[in-house]
């Protein structure tokens, strides 16, 4: 009587440290995934013992714990999963009977990026670890293009790049590996991705000028000869434009000063047409009357009309 009791407290006690000692364990405290890749969150107990008979959830503790996937009674059940995960997720069954929970996760996306929880056990005896999981999206191969010539001659060159996710980092290298400061920086962020434009000024020829994009696990790059061709067709348009300049400016002073003459012409012309009709007038009212008598006019009596301009007869009979 006394041993068979002996045996079963040895058993409870074998049991009750087994399950103290029992924990779950990540062999990564970080994982990395790009948009589009499939990626395993790793998760299992210690010691290795199935897990086939137990509960197993993995939940998104960033997100109120919001459910990623459920295995409950030998089954995966997908009804109270988070919709954004539907058909992505999957716990590898084999895996299961070695204590393996690690969950498979397909065709990641930016917003599957956040913590991640893996849960082990009943309610009675829970346990539990996290994961975190970043994702990157590698963007677009950045576009240099050539936008001109700032006053002083130098050459403004733009990068632009877009599709990134989280912001990247954009870099103007020279031929040397010198970076260049950039002239203007601009970032945007549609539809959570980023897109990143950059402007630097060169100066010299004959550079290879590199714009790099990059993430912590990816980049981008494209590059540029300043060639002196580019530099000779500026020179070539600034002479130019400072001959036409040149050109212009004398053409509008000799304009002004022609329409100033031609205005002061038309001016003395008209003053020249006034004069000469005030003298005309002038010389009317100075007129002397002709005034012709015939012999039946004696004896009569004549005076002249208003304002002196006629001479009247007077008619009456003496
Ligand atoms: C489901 O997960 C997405 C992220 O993948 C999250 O934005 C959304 O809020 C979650 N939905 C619920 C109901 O928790
Ligand atoms: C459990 O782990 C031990 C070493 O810790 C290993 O020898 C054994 O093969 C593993 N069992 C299973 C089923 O993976
Ligand atoms: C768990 O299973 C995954 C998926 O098959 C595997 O990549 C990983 O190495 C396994 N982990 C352990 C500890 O056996």
């Amino acid at each position: 009587m006394k041993f068979i009791c002996l045996l079963l407290l040895t058993a409870c006690g074998i049991k009750d440290s087994r399950s103290e000692q029992y924990e779950v364990i990540r062999a990564a405290v970080a994982v990395f995934a790009s948009v589009g890749d499939d990626v395993i969150l790793p998760c299992s107990g210690k010691p290795n013992i199935s897990v086939v008979d137990m509960r197993v959830e993995w939940r998104r503790s960033d997100l109120k714990d919001s459910l990623v996937h459920l295995y409950e009674d030998h089954e995966d059940r997908e009804t109270e999963q988070n919709e954004s995960y539907r058909g992505r997720t999957q716990l590898i069954h084999p895996e299961l009977q070695r204590g393996n929970a690690s969950l498979r996760l397909s065709s990641v996306k930016v917003s599957d990026e956040g913590r991640y929880k893996c849960i082990i056990g009943s309610e009675s005896s829970k346990h539990e670890a996290t994961v975190d999981l970043t994702v990157e999206a590698l963007g677009w191969p950045p576009v240099i293009t050539i936008d001109g010539f700032n006053p002083s001659g130098g050459l403004r060159l733009q990068c632009e790049s877009e599709g990134w996710y989280p912001e990247p980092h954009l870099e103007w290298l020279n031929h040397e590996g010198v970076s260049l400061r950039p002239e203007t920086t601009e970032t945007h962020q549609k539809a959570g991705m980023f897109s990143i434009k950059h402007t630097i000024i060169v100066y010299h020829s004959d550079d290879k000028i590199h714009c790099r994009v990059k993430l912590k696990h990816h980049m981008l790059e494209a590059q540029i000869i300043t060639s002196r061709e580019v530099f000779k067709t500026w020179r070539t348009t600034a002479v130019l434009i400072s001959v036409i300049v040149v050109f212009s400016g004398f053409a509008a002073m000799m304009f002004a000063v022609l329409l100033h003459k031609y205005r002061e012409n038309r001016q003395l012309k008209i003053e020249n047409k006034r004069l000469k009709q005030e003298l005309d007038q002038l010389l009317q009212s100075q007129k002397t009357p002709e005034v012709t008598l015939d012999a039946g006019d004696s004896g009569k009596t004549c005076h002249t009309g208003p304002e002196d301009k006629e001479i009247l007869v007077d008619n009456a009979d003496p």
